[in-house]
């Protein structure tokens, strides 16, 4: 069965570049990005992985861990984190799983086999403090991932889970948000938002985001 959003990410304890690796207490309380690549020593991935280092700072401001994921071993994975640490100018400073037997990948259902029997997918999953799985995204394996991207939903899924709004078409932090529908209540409204709305139409009202000055 197919991992879905709302889903509790499941737990596992897997070989890593880092050491033999359980999930939960990797993660611990932080969110967790769970991402796969097709294959080490190809280029797309070199650049993912290496670029995903140098994003470190970021992933650490909105407590989030990263860990990447494939299906080579721990020595395939150790060899080539050199290469991505000396061609992409950075430190690798995330554990790569190396899931030879496919049991982490069978969970988090990163095989695609339409796309490769053995191979993993471009994938990658994002998974609050409470173990729920709050993105899926999969990828072409001829299209590198953007990072920033997955930071924006992070900061998206952080801001709306703790104020009853919505980030719209290419919100980026700073930027308005919108208030769900759901909220009706004058009083409410005036409460949560003090800075005032803008109702654009019933259904689509516009207020500065509630957690900056
Ligand atoms: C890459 O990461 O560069 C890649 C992997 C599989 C197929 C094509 C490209």
């Amino acid at each position: 069965m197919s991992l879905r959003l709302g889903d509790t990410a499941p737990d596992f304890t897997q070989e890593s570049s880092e050491g033999t690796l359980n999930f939960y207490e990797f993660l611990g309380d932080s969110w967790g990005i769970l991402f796969s690549h097709p294959a080490d020593y190809t280029p797309v991935c070199t650049t993912e992985l290496g670029y995903t280092a140098k994003l470190k700072q970021e992933f650490e401001k909105r407590g989030v861990k990263a860990i990447a994921l494939s299906v080579d071993d721990v020595e395939s994975h150790k060899g080539w984190i050199n290469d991505i640490n000396e061609t992409q100018n950075t430190s690798v400073n995330f554990p790569i799983i190396a899931d030879q037997d496919r049991k982490v990948s069978t969970l988090y259902d990163f095989i695609h086999p339409n796309a490769s029997e053995t191979l993993t997918v471009r994938s990658l999953v994002i998974i609050d403090p409470n173990k729920k799985v709050r993105l899926i995204i999969t990828y072409p394996a001829s299209t590198g991932r953007n990072f920033h991207e997955i930071l924006r939903v992070v900061d998206s899924l952080q801001l709306t889970d703790n104020y009853k709004v919505a980030t719209p078409a290419n919100w980026q932090e700073g930027e308005d948000v919108v208030i769900v529908p759901s909220l009706q209540d004058e009083a409410e409204l005036k409460q949560r938002f003090p800075k005032g709305y803008t109702a654009v139409k019933p259904y689509l009202r516009l207020t500065p985001q509630p957690n900056r000055d």
